[in-house]
């Protein structure tokens, strides 16, 4: 099980690289590779969460304010970046929205390494 969540973990940082290289790319307007990234990022962090509190053989003890905060800015990210995506779409980017997700997903980076 320990290959599975490192896997994951595995994805969890090629999403990183996607938001935050998306956003790095594209800026000031959001490109489909930092919504996807945006996504990617609450779908294998919640699953790590998940194996982490469930399967005791991992031996791993999620430290849960970090991850709620963590969960708080990514949910920030993909609204900010969805709703950015829409804007780009319909031809009216919002330079300021494209900040919000990418400098969010930076922040987060920031918690991920920082916060023990
Ligand atoms: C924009 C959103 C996010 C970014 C940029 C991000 C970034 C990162 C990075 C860079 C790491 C590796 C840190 C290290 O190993 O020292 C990490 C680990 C982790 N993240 Fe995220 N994260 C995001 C969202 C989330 C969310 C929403 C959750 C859960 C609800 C989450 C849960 C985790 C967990 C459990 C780990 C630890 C993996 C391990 O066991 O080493 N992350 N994150």
């Amino acid at each position: 099980m320990d290959f599975v969540y490192d896997l994951f973990v595995v994805f969890h940082l090629l999403g990183m690289a996607a938001v935050v290289g998306g956003y790095a790319a594209a800026q000031p307007r959001v490109s489909e590779l930092m919504v996807w990234g945006a996504r990617a990022q609450l779908i294998t962090g919640i699953i790590l969460v998940g194996m982490a509190e469930s399967i005791d053989s991992l031996g791993k003890d999620p430290n849960m304010p970090k991850i709620i905060t963590k969960l708080v800015v990514a949910v920030l990210v993909a609204g900010f970046a969805e709703m950015g995506r829409a804007d780009a779409k319909r031809g009216k980017a919002l330079p300021w929205m494209t900040h919000a997700a990418g400098g969010l997903a930076i922040l987060n980076v920031f918690i991920a390494a920082l916060w023990h």
